[in-house]
Parts: structure tokens; C-alpha cells; sequence
């Protein structure tokens, strides 16, 4: 009659443990990946944080990445790319991560991976998380409801403390927050939220103790920067720039079309930038292929079109890794490598932009609020993006009114120059990186490594 209760709660137990392991939350050991040779000589681990109630509505999915020098003892940083909607493997192939696509002729075969030398994984543990939702290998079930700026920054939260509930040996490392670009914006909202709900005493307690940003998108006020950049580098002439100053009068984002000076001198301005990679200047113009129809880039015979259902973009551009990084991460033996959950995700783009709420328009008053906190601070810029230029950023830092502690100065790798630096009161560095454009590590690796290897030990640059 009675139902025993020793087998009750062994179900209870199991129905349990496996809501915990199919749906809340799952992590894996990656030793080999397809592509690369032999067995990685660096500690990756890959899985899902289940964010919301109990069901699997909500999955992150992420990257974590050992120190390769001492992880008990050196940092932890959570990294974000931007977009909004670009995955985080962005960051971890392209700039930061322990490794990168060779780049060789694509013939149909999966790409192959090689070491990046520079990798910031020498001396900090690094989490790359795929926020938000709809980005990567992250899955929801209604994506619609969850791509916002402070979706973002919730689930960014969230993440990180249920990450540490499963990872408490990392819970004594010091904790930092890193970004770029677009995620600028949301980056410096994430780093208060944790601070508010540390300071309320929400556990586990989260070590934070700074957050760093590359050319990151702050004031809204960037655009206003292009032209006057544009001048400074050269790109346009000095009579064209005298007379954007007088026909727009400085404002160059919002235009009254009926102002035909100012209209016609923008035109000027944008013919002028035609072949220019904003992205870094000093670079190749290459077309962004990837949203292109194949049809209409292939003019070939039908069974040619039908048998190309993508565009190779040409091996000297930026975005031939870009396509590389997408034939890899669509292929079946890497979803497996990496334990991407079958059925979850029909095909990994490396950016998804879609349908995202803009809620912050300037993240000014965060740095605010942060710098009185004492939380360390690093902004860098390569100083050849065009996107978010380096006075762009320079012209908010200066904005905050913090006295400077050491002034513009460079700062050298191997006996010269790889940029400049200034530090100011409230623990905030400012560095440029010379000749590097918009994600500064992946065009000058040597010198993001320094920079960022001295900066997280408390070294001078
Ligand atoms: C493609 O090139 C690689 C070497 O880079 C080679 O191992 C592979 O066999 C080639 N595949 C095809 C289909 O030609
Ligand atoms: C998804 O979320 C949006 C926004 O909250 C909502 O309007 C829509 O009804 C939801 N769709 C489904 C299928 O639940
Ligand atoms: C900065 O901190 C103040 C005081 O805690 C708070 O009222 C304000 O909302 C914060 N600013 C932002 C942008 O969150
Ligand atoms: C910086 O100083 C200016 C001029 O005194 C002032 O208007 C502004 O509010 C200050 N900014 C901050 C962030 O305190």
C-alpha cells in the first residue's frame, strides 16, 4: 500500500540530478579539436549555464580557458565581443584566444587551427561567454524576449555567478570584466550590477576588482569623431574638412536634409571614404560577402551556384578568417568536439544582430560610478579605427575630470614605441596601441599581449 520511501527519494534524487545535468547546467573537457594536431596543449572547457527557472529556456553556452601560468592564483575574466550578437569565439580566435585559424587556400576541407603565441590565456583565466541570447552556440526558446541591453546585462550577471557556483575553485581569483566594441555599452553596466549585488551581499561573492575595454562604443558621440579623424589621418582634404565644420557645425550624425551644404559636403566625405576599412584603416577594403545572395556574386552555371551555397571571401581580407571561423563552427565533428547540444543551433554565425533592443546610449555614467568604487580601469584604442576613434574615447576620459597621475608618455615593446599612455586618479589607464585598428590584438598581437600582460599584473605598460 504505502510506497517505500527509500526508492522515492532515489527517484526524486535522479529526476534531480538530471534536471541539474541535462538542462541546468553542463561542462565538458575539450582535449582535442577538429583541425588541430594532437591534443591541446591548454585547458578548455566548454558548456552551458542555465540561466531563468528550471526548464532549459534559457541556455549559455561559453568557452573557459585555463591560465596557461598558474589559474588558483592568476585572474579570472569574463570577455565579451562586440555587435550587439557577435559570439564571444570572436574574441577567443581573432584577438585573445589561445588559437587561431590558419589562414591558407579554402578547399572544401575543414579548416585548420594553429597556436596564437600571444595568447591572453598565458596569464589569466578567460571565460568567453556567447551573451546575448541568439549569439554563438547560446539557445532560447523565444529569442525575441530576450535580446536587449539589459536582458544583456542581467543574463551576464546571472551567468557569472552561477559559472563560480559551479566553478568555486575560481571563486578567491580576482575578477575582472573585459570587452570591445559595441560591448562598451553594455560592458561597464555589467561590472555595476555585480558591484551593486556584492555590496547587498548576494552570494557567492564575485572578487571583482576591474574591467578593461578596447575601442569601445561609450558616448554615442562617436560618429562626431569620424570626420575630424578622418582629416587628422589624411582621408580627406583640408578645404573639405574646413567646410563640414561650417556647413554642419560639428554635427554630423543627425543631418537636416534640407541643410544641402552640409548634405552635399557628407557625400564628398563618403566618396572620399568609399575604399577605407573603417575597421582599420591601414587595411585591405574588402566587401562583406557573407550577407550577399551566392547567385549574385557567382555568375557561374546553375549547377555551379547550386553546388556553392557560399561565397570564399579572397584569403589577403580579414573576413576570409571570418568564413573560415563559420565553415569551422558549422561543421558536425567541431559541434561534437565542443559538446554543442545536437539540435540546438541550426547554423553559427559569427555575428547575429537581429532584433536587438538598444536601452543604453551612453555608458559615461557607469565609468562615473565605477572609478569611485576604485575599480582598475583599462581603455585601450588602436589608434587606426576609424569606428571608435581614440579621441573619441580620449574626449570622454577627459570628460570624467580625473587628475591625470602620469602623463602621456609612450609605452615600448622591444625598444620602441608600440603606443601611448597616461594614468589617471581613480585607477583608469588610457593606452594607445600603434598602427592597429579596431580590434587591437588581432592586428598588433605582440603589443596586446604586453600591454595586457603588464596591465593585469599591476605593472606600469
Ligand atoms: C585541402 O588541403 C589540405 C591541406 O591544406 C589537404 O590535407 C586536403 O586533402 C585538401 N582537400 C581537398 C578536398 O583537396
Ligand atoms: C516571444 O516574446 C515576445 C516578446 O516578449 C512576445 O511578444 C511573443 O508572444 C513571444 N512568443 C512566443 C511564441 O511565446
Ligand atoms: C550611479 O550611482 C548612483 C548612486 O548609487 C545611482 O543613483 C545611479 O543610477 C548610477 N548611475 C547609473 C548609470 O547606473
Ligand atoms: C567635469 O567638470 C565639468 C566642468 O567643471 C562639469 O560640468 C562636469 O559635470 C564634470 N564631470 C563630472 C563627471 O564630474
Amino acid at each position: 500500500m504505502s510506497s517505500n520511501p527509500c526508492c522515492n527519494l532515489h527517484i526524486q534524487l535522479f529526476l534531480g540530478l538530471a534536471a541539474l545535468f541535462l538542462q541546468i547546467s553542463s561542462q565538458s573537457k575539450v582535449e582535442f579539436l577538429p583541425g588541430f594536431q594532437g591534443p591541446l596543449p591548454f585547458d578548455l572547457e566548454t558548456g552551458y549555464v542555465g540561466l531563468g527557472e528550471t526548464d532549459d529556456d534559457l541556455q549559455v553556452f561559453y568557452y573557459f580557458i585555463k591560465s596557461e601560468n598558474n589559474p588558483q592564483k592568476d585572474p579570472l575574466m569574463l570577455w565579451l565581443t562586440g555587435g550587439p550578437g557577435c559570439s564571444s569565439f570572436s574574441g577567443l580566435a581573432f584577438q585573445n584566444g589561445p588559437f587561431k585559424f590558419k589562414i591558407e587556400e579554402y578547399n572544401g576541407s575543414l579548416p585548420n587551427l594553429v597556436l596564437r603565441p600571444q595568447s591572453w590565456t598565458k596569464v589569466c583565466n578567460i571565460i568567453f561567454v556567447d551573451l546575448p541570447f541568439g549569439t554563438g552556440f547560446s539557445y532560447a526558446k523565444n529569442l525575441t524576449a530576450q535580446r536587449s541591453d539589459w536582458k544583456l546585462v542581467h543574463h551576464t550577471h546571472e551567468f557569472i555567478r552561477k559559472w563560480l557556483i559551479d566553478h568555486p575553485e575560481f571563486l578567491s581569483n580576482e575578477f575582472y570584466v573585459g570587452a570591445d566594441s559595441y560591448s562598451g555599452i553594455p560592458g561597464p553596466a555589467i561590472v555595476q550590477e555585480i558591484s551593486n549585488a556584492n555590496e547587498i551581499g548576494l552570494q557567492p561573492l564575485i572578487n571583482l576588482k576591474g574591467y578593461l575595454l578596447g575601442n569601445p562604443l561609450t558616448t554615442g558621440e562617436e560618429d562626431n569623431y569620424h570626420i575630424p579623424y578622418a582629416h587628422g589621418m589624411g582621408l580627406i582634404s583640408d578645404e573639405l574638412y574646413a567646410s563640414l565644420q561650417r556647413n554642419c557645425k560639428g554635427e554630423y550624425r543627425s543631418i537636416d536634409s534640407r541643410n544641402e551644404l552640409c548634405v552635399r559636403d557628407l557625400n564628398y566625405f563618403d566618396e572620399c571614404l568609399l575604399g577605407i576599412n573603417k575597421f582599420f584603416i591601414l587595411d585591405r577594403y574588402c566587401e562583406d560577402v557573407s550577407s550577399k545572395k551566392p547567385e549574385a556574386l557567382w555568375r557561374r552555371s546553375l549547377t555551379q551556384r547550386l553546388k556553392s551555397s557560399f561565397v570564399v571571401p579572397d584569403i589577403k581580407c580579414q573576413i576570409f578568417g571570418f568564413f573560415l571561423a563559420t565553415q569551422w563552427a558549422n561543421d558536425e565533428s567541431v559541434r561534437k568536439a565542443l559538446h554543442v547540444r545536437q539540435g540546438t543551433i541550426e547554423r553559427w554565425e559569427r555575428c547575429y544582430t537581429a532584433d536587438f533592443v538598444f536601452q543604453i546610449h551612453s555608458s559615461f555614467e557607469f565609468h562615473v560610478n565605477l572609478s569611485a568604487k576604485g575599480y582598475r580601469s583599462l581603455i585601450y584604442s588602436g589608434d587606426h579605427d576609424l569606428v571608435v576613434p581614440f579621441t573619441s574615447t580620449q574626449a570622454w576620459i577627459r570628460a570624467l575630470n580625473y587628475s591625470i597621475i602620469q602623463d602621456w608618455r609612450p609605452w615600448l615593446l622591444d625598444g620602441q614605441v608600440a603606443g601611448y599612455t597616461r594614468t589617471y586618479s581613480n585607477q583608469m589607464t588610457f593606452a594607445t596601441v600603434k598602427g592597429s585598428g579596431h580590434t587591437a590584438p588581432e592586428y598588433k598581437p605582440d603589443e596586446g599581449f604586453a600591454m595586457f600582460s603588464r596591465w593585469i599584473a599591476r605593472e606600469p605598460l
